[in-house]
C-alpha cells in the first residue's frame, strides 16, 4: 500500500514519475491538471471554468477542486493506495486534504519534494510546448508555485512527512531514489 503526495514546481518531473511509480506501486496516479485538462477538452462545466484560469497559469478556485479530490479518492481504485501529483498546492488544499485522509483513514505516507534549479525547469517546459507552457505563461506558474505552493514544503516538513529528492538528474535514476524510498 503506497500513498504519496508529489510536490515540486512545474516541470520538475512530478506526472513523470507519478506515472512510472503507479505501475510500480500498483496504485492509481491522480493528477489534478490531467483530470482539469481531461475537463477542458470535452468542454464540461468543470473544464469552461478552468480553461481560463489554467490557460494564464493561474490556479483553478478551490471550491472546483476540493469536491473533485473528494469524490476521486472514494472511488474503489484508490482504496489500497494512490499518488498524488498537483494536489495540494495551497495551504487550504493542504488543510482540507489532512481533514479528509483523516475521515477517510487514509493517512499519506510521505511527501516527495522534487528539487530542480529554475533554468530547468523553464527548459524543460519551453522544449514540451503543452498549452500552457509558452514563455508568459510557464513565468507565471512559477511566480505562483513559489507564492502559493512552496509553502508546502514547511507545512509537510512541520508535520515530519517531506522527504526530498533530486528532480535533476536523469529521469531513470530519479525513478531509482523514489523506488529505493517506497521499498525501504
Ligand atoms: P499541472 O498539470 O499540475 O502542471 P504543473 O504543476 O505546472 O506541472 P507540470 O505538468 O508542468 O510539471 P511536472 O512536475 O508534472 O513535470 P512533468 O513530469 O510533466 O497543472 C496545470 C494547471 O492546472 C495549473 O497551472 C492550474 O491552473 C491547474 N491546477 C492543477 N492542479 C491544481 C490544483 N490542485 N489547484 C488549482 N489549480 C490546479 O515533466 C515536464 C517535462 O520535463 C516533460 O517534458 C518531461 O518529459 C520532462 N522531464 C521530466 N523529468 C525529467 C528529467 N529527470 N530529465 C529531463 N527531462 C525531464
Amino acid at each position: 500500500m503506497t500513498r504519496l503526495i508529489f510536490l515540486g514546481p512545474p516541470g520538475a518531473g512530478k506526472g513523470t514519475q507519478a506515472q512510472l511509480l503507479s505501475k510500480t506501486c500498483q496504485v492509481p496516479h491522480i493528477s489534478t491538471g490531467d483530470i482539469l485538462r481531461g475537463a477542458v477538452a470535452v468542454q464540461s462545466e468543470l473544464g469552461k471554468k478552468a480553461e481560463f484560469y489554467m490557460s494564464a497559469g493561474e490556479l483553478v478556485p478551490d471550491d472546483l477542486i476540493l469536491d473533485l479530490i473528494r469524490e476521486r479518492l472514494a472511488e474503489s481504485d484508490a482504496a489500497d493506495g494512490w499518488l498524488l501529483d498537483g494536489f495540494p498546492r495551497t495551504i487550504p488544499q493542504a488543510n482540507f486534504l489532512e481533514t479528509l485522509l483523516e475521515e477517510i483513514k487514509q493517512p499519506c505516507d510521505f511527501v516527495v519534494n522534487l528539487e530542480v534549479p529554475d533554468e530547468v525547469l523553464v527548459a524543460r517546459l519551453l522544449s514540451r510546448g503543452r498549452e500552457d507552457d509558452q514563455e508568459e505563461v510557464v513565468k507565471n506558474r512559477l511566480v505562483v508555485y513559489r507564492d502559493r505552493t512552496q509553502p508546502l514544503i514547511d507545512f509537510y516538513r512541520n508535520r515530519q512527512k517531506l522527504v526530498s529528492v533530486d528532480g535533476n538528474q536523469p529521469m531513470e535514476s530519479v525513478t531509482n531514489d523514489l523506488k529505493a524510498l517506497v521499498q525501504a
